[in-house]
């Protein structure tokens, strides 16, 4: 059986875009654009998730997507537990396994994590309960699905036609989780041209098996783009002996007015973050009015609120009325 989805193809966890159809992946933004009005209420609130628990796992540093799971949660009415939990003292496999069975016991519906070993959300997702459901929320270099959904919901509201659509992303892709989930979904969502702009060392071994276009220039890989993704240098995954310098990085692939100007006029500049500015993006060129990275964030509410809803409000799969309030 699929490892996200249920026996009529709707989400039972996320854990990678590979795999979603472009059907399934429109009625995530679609369902993320009802929910963008709540964050501009005065009341922040609506009750699908009254009565749940989230609990949100983070294994490593973050600060946009842990916040915004936490905010789409209580947006939506849930309960939310925050468990920081030190690198140092986690060992894998029994540990997981002890801290998810623990955590079940207290009949949460819905976990969130965030954990430095490619495939911890699926080992997540194969030990849940039956009503229990996994959100992927960055595990090693492998996937960060919602990260590559709220980046396609943003390119989406400002270029609704996606079918000449060229995207460049631009950076550090071999140690990119989030690289890796934006190509998926793009192509689910029938983007013709998805580049990756980057040096050799930093590009996949694999990368012709990705169906993306690969310069190693990064005025040439600009060239014409309607999207520009940057992506930060995740010095925390390399060894020493691939750490480029920082200088020498920005001066072939910061991106800056310069580099800009390769772009189409109307290119839209996002960015993940954290940003490092100066290293792989110039400091007036991450809040240039063409950039969409503050966009990015608050979007990512609402996309969070999407799936959360999709996966734990309409399709339960919790017993009738078990978690209603009286
Ligand atoms: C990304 C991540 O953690 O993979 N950040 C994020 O979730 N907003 C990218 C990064 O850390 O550079």
């Amino acid at each position: 059986m699929d490892a996200q989805l249920d026996q009529h193809g709707r989400l039972r966890h996320l854990l990678t875009t590979e795999g979603l159809d472009g059907r399934l992946i429109a009625e995530i933004l679609d369902t993320a654009e009802t929910f963008l009005p709540v964050t501009d209420q005065a009341v922040k609130k609506v009750p699908l998730l009254r009565g749940r628990t989230v609990v949100n796992l983070f294994f490593e540093a973050s600060t946009r997507t842990r916040t915004t799971f936490e905010l789409a949660a209580k947006r939506l009415s849930a309960d939310v537990l925050n468990l920081q939990v030190s690198t140092s003292s986690t060992s894998k496999g029994e540990t997981l396994l002890d801290t998810l069975e623990t955590l079940q016991a207290m009949q949460v519906d819905m976990f969130v994590v965030r954990h430095q070993a490619s495939g911890a959300a699926h080992f997540f997702a194969r030990h849940a309960a039956p009503g229990v459901a996994v959100l992927n929320a960055g595990d090693g270099r492998h996937a960060h699905p919602t990260q590559a959904l709220l980046d396609v919901f943003t390119i989406r509201r400002h270029r609704p036609d996606f079918s000449a659509l060229r995207v460049a992303i631009v950076g550090d892709i071999l140690h990119s989780r989030v690289a890796r989930s934006e190509i998926h979904a793009l192509h689910a969502l029938g983007v013709p041209e998805i580049r990756v702009v980057g040096p050799r060392t930093l590009l996949p071994a694999a990368v012709d098996t990705l169906g993306v276009h690969v310069f190693h220039d990064l005025e040439r890989g600009l060239d014409g783009v309607d999207v520009i993704i940057m992506l930060r240098l995740q010095r925390e995954r390399m060894e020493g002996a691939l750490l480029p310098g920082a200088e020498e990085y920005f001066l072939n692939y910061g991106l800056t007015e310069r580099a800009l100007r390769y772009a189409r006029g109307d290119a839209l500049i996002m960015h993940p973050g954290p940003i490092n500015r100066g290293v792989e993006i110039d400091s007036g060129v991450a809040y240039h009015p063409r950039s969409v990275i503050l966009q990015q964030i608050t979007h990512g509410i609402a996309v969070r609120m999407a799936v959360m809803a999709m996966i734990l409000g309409s399709h339960s799969r919790a017993p009738e009325g078990a978690h209603a309030l009286p």
